[in-house]
């Protein structure tokens, strides 16, 4: 992990906890942070719950003064009209959404989103301001077919086509098959793919784009595992599904740096 990227440690709730049940778990999640001494400095953490929780989360955050960051799970790629059931990305900025992700492999299996629609949602969460997580990953098929890194390079580069230069995105490798299955990338495996999609942010948006933007590895992150992706150079942070649902789980893996050495 590069010094001068800041970690982020996202939590994707997925299709977890209700309204009511989210702000219980953001008070609990604040006193957790607070009691283990959590410095917003040193790591930024960003919750990712259903659309429904949003307002509850944003005036719990915004009352207390929480050091914790929202996002949303997904956007439409259009501002407005007849889309039954989408949601703009200006709707979500109203709501002091910081963050949305993109292209998650669950929504590209069950909304069939392929890489230009994941393109253009990635358009119009920066057209409104919306820091995109744009994920992209392999499923086990893939991995054997092509190996690792190639689908993943390809779902980013179709994306970076569509951006200016000088946007800010955050990626996420999430090989399809370390999702919620229990078995992590290894270290290597998921250093070796992130810096590849280093190299295509590099080669399509330059050096200072390549070198600022945080690339995040998520699959089966638990606080036992965390360490090992961010010592590595080109990881910098993690994108936590299951782990983001247990407050003391979440704040160990938020508090990386209490637990490892990374020299
Ligand atoms: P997981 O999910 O941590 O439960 O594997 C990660 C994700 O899908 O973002």
């Amino acid at each position: 992990m590069a010094t001068t990227r800041r970690p982020l440690i996202a939590g994707n709730w997925k299709m977890n906890l209700d309204h009511l049940q989210s702000i219980a778990f953001v008070q609990k999640l604040a006193w957790a942070l607070k009691d283990k001494k959590f410095h917003e400095q040193e790591v930024e953490v960003t919750v990712f719950p259903p659309f429904t929780d949003l307002r509850s989360v944003q005036t719990l955050i915004n009352a207390d003064n929480l050091p914790v960051g929202l996002g949303a799970q997904d956007l439409s790629p259009h501002d407005e009209g007849a889309h039954t059931g989408d949601i703009p990305g200006v709707f979500l900025k109203a709501l002091d959404c910081s963050y949305v992700v993109v292209g998650h492999s669950e929504r590209r299996a069950d909304h069939h989103e392929d890489d230009s629609h994941v393109a253009a949602k990635v358009v119009a969460a920066l057209r409104h301001g919306l820091i995109p997580i744009v994920c992209v990953g392999e499923t086990s098929e893939d991995l054997e077919r092509y190996g690792a890194s190639k689908i993943p390079v390809d779902q980013l580069a179709a994306v970076l086509a569509e951006i200016p230069q000088g946007s800010e995105f955050v990626v996420a490798y999430e090989p399809v098959w370390a999702i919620g299955s229990g078995q992590a990338a290894t270290p290597d495996q998921a250093e070796d793919v992130c810096k590849a999609l280093r190299e295509t942010i590099r080669e399509h948006h330059g050096d200072e784009a390549a070198d600022s933007t945080r690339v995040l590895y998520g699959g089966s992150v638990k606080s036992t595992n965390i360490a090992g992706f961010m010592k590595r150079d080109n990881i910098d942070g993690a994108l936590v599904g299951g782990a983001s649902l247990d407050v003391d789980e979440f704040v160990a893996i938020a508090r990386f740096p209490h637990h490892v050495s990374l020299d």
